[in-house]
């Protein structure tokens, strides 16, 4: 741990509330001449440059990011790490996504040496994009767990991620068994979690490659660590909830399955939810679940809408996400960008203060860890994205004519990439420096 405080100057952003509207300025704080002061990994002041400077030790190391935004670093809420070669394959929907792509790429992380070189860039692509926290599937391989927050660690990453439990309807190599599932999720979480910055979550892929054993031992596992996360699939696509329903004849429906094997809570995280019945959401709304939207995924995959305005005017809590491999983009700028145009077709348009809420304190909040992550109030991590929105010539161009932060963020989302991280700072230390170029 660098124990010397440093100093960053910029402009910062910070988001306090969600939002309610293009002139709810009392949703976050704004600082034209701001600093950030860290000290042992953490944000120890934040505020106007004068005053933080003024309260500063005399040698305080300054790096000076203006004109650029300083922002909490990014947070994806659903992302597959054994999916690092799976991106961009050209496939069907769902179902054959899966079988014909996906399978076949998960089951080489029997092998710790792959597991622990495609962590490597995975993190890569994380710091790149400015995104300092993710939530992943590993792969139903013990090793790929280890190989995940070994590298996380190495990077002093807060990282949240788990095995995944399948013990049928997919190749032999990659299924467990119900009760090896639950032995070896539950050794895995008893190493990681809460081992440094690590965050265990529970992970049932979905229920189609879920036993009704194995769903139960993950219930099983969630009642006796109601600490960790639990993440799975739902209401993707239609052929997946038709085969879910033969799976389940007994459930009322798909959300009935997860609900029936006491998946659901408040930090259960659902990928997905885009054909939700009234019962579902009702359902939903009553165990606290989250409703993830994987905007790039969805229509990669033609998975369908996620319906943002349905989905929280019922009261259900709502999170982000690049889902990579069927996600296209570890770039939580473009995933953003993508969003906006779903919810633009089912006319719910969305502000981008708004939109940048939901990448940091509103992911952070989903997770239950704005305390902290998500934002940059004082006493929470150091995690942080510094943004150019003059990355490019067309950005360039386009910025001669902005005028509010608000358009500005709008062109960050709409035309930016990895190109606009001018750095990634993880519990302080600046991180995508190091990152070769390849
Ligand atoms: N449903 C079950 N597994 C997966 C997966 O890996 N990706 C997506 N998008 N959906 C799934
Ligand atoms: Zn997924």
């Amino acid at each position: 741990m660098n124990h010397q405080a440093k100093l960053l100057r910029g402009r910062i952003l910070s988001f306090t509330s969600a939002p309610s509207g293009p002139e709810d300025t009392s949703a976050y704080l704004y600082e034209e001449d701001g600093a950030l002061l860290i000290r042992d990994g953490k944000i120890a002041a934040c505020g106007r440059y004068e005053e933080v400077v003024a309260a500063a030790p005399d040698r305080v190391q300054v790096t000076d990011h203006r004109p650029h935004l300083l922002l909490p670093g990014f947070i994806d809420t659903h992302i597959h790490f054994p999916q690092a070669q799976v991106i961009a394959s050209w496939a069907d929907q769902l179902l054959d996504w899966l079988n014909d792509y996906t399978f076949p790429a998960e089951q080489k992380f029997a092998d710790k040496a792959h597991g622990a070189r495609i962590a490597e860039g995975f993190y890569d692509a994380l710091v790149s994009n400015g995104t300092t926290t993710a939530v992943a599937y590993c792969s139903s391989h013990p090793n790929s767990v280890d190989a995940y927050f070994e590298e996380a660690a190495r990077r002093g990453m807060l990282m949240v991620g788990g095995k995944t439990m399948m013990d049928r309807n997919a190749p032999e190599a990659l299924c467990d068994t119900a009760q090896s599932s639950y032995d070896d999720s539950k050794a895995l979480l008893e190493k990681w979690h809460g081992r440094g910055r690590a965050h265990y979550a529970i992970t049932p892929r979905f229920a189609i490659t879920s036993t009704p054993a194995q769903l139960e031992a993950a219930g099983a596992l969630l009642k006796e660590h109601p600490d960790c996360h639990l993440q799975t699939h739902i209401n993707e696509n239609h052929n997946e909830i038709a085969l879910t329903k033969e799976l389940y004849p007994e459930a009322a429906d798909y959300l009935g399955v997860y609900e029936d094997f006491g998946l659901l809570g408040p930090k259960t995280l659902l990928g997905h939810c885009i054909h939700m019945n009234d019962r579902e959401l009702d359902v939903m709304k009553e165990t606290g679940s989250i409703a993830v939207f994987c905007p790039t995924s969805n229509l990669f995959l033609g998975s369908g809408l996620f319906d943002k305005a349905r989905l929280e005017g019922s009261g259900i809590r709502t999170a982000i996400a690049t889902d990579v491999g069927g996600g296209t983009n570890y770039s939580m700028l473009r995933t953003l960008d993508e969003g906006y145009k779903i919810l633009q077709l089912q006319r719910q348009r969305l502000h981008p203060l708004e939109t940048f809420y939901w990448a940091t304190k509103g992911n952070a909040d989903a997770l239950g860890l704005s305390d902290r992550i998500g934002t940059l109030d004082a006493g929470t991590d150091a995690d942080i994205v510094v943004l150019n929105a003059r990355a490019t010539q067309p950005m360039a161009l386009r910025m001669e004519t902005v005028e509010t932060l608000s358009e500005e963020l709008f062109l960050l989302q709409t035309l930016g990439d990895d190109r606009a991280v001018v750095e990634t700072y993880v519990a302080g230390q600046p991180r995508k420096d190091e990152i070769n170029d390849i």
